[in-house]
């Protein structure tokens, strides 16, 4: 069947945290399930579309995965940022390849969208795939103290060499809970 890559309609808001919470219980239990819902049911909730891009990917009527990007802000820098997060692919489509297509397509929406920095914290094997690298709090300040610092993690969009902006940053409110970070 056929995949389409596109940017969610808010009609679809309930399918995509159903696929977060589903994908996450599959792969690391139900409480991390419960705890993306919480997440992707918050950010739906309480940002605006300039807040929040999701794009989606679809196989005829169904969501297949989704990725959830949102606004990362500097106090030492008016640089135009975007933190990646979550992204799942539902299980029985997983390491087909879909996830790397995904956030290639949300790259480039971005990038014709402005922005210039795309940030992540997560599992540096998987996100070195698709662009990533490692970066320090001094380079990119975060918006929490990290427990995991090795998986703060940054690409420019433009392929250019990822900036030191220093000073600090913030997030939407729904990221800003330190369990996450
Ligand atoms: C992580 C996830 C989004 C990856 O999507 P996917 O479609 O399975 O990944 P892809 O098939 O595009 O894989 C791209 C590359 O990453 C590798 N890869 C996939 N999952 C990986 C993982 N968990 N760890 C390390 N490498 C991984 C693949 O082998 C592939 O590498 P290759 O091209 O060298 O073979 C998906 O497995 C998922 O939804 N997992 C559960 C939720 C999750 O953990 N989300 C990420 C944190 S927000």
């Amino acid at each position: 069947m056929t995949i389409l890559f596109k940017a969610y309609q808010p009609q679809q808001t309930q399918e995509i945290i159903s696929l977060f919470t589903d994908t996450f219980s599959n792969s690391e239990g139900k409480d991390a399930g419960e705890a993306i819902n919480a997440l992707v049911t918050k950010q739906f909730a309480q940002c605006s579309n300039e807040q929040l891009q999701c794009y989606i990917a679809t196989a005829g009527d169904t969501i297949i995965a989704a990725i959830n990007l949102s606004s990362l802000m500097f106090t030492a820098s008016g640089i135009k940022a975007k933190l990646l997060s979550p992204v799942a692919v539902s299980s029985s489509y997983q390491r087909q390849g879909l996830g790397r297509q995904l956030i290639e397509f949300a790259k480039n929406e971005l990038k014709q969208q402005g922005i210039e920095l795309l940030v992540t914290y997560g599992d540096p094997n998987y996100y070195g795939k698709v662009g990533f690298q490692a970066v320090t709090t001094e380079q990119i300040p975060a918006p929490q103290p990290l427990s995991m610092p090795f998986g703060w993690i940054a690409q420019t969009l433009d392929g250019s060499q990822i900036p030191t902006i220093g000073g600090q940053s913030t997030c939407i409110e729904p990221l800003m809970d330190a369990s996450y970070w």
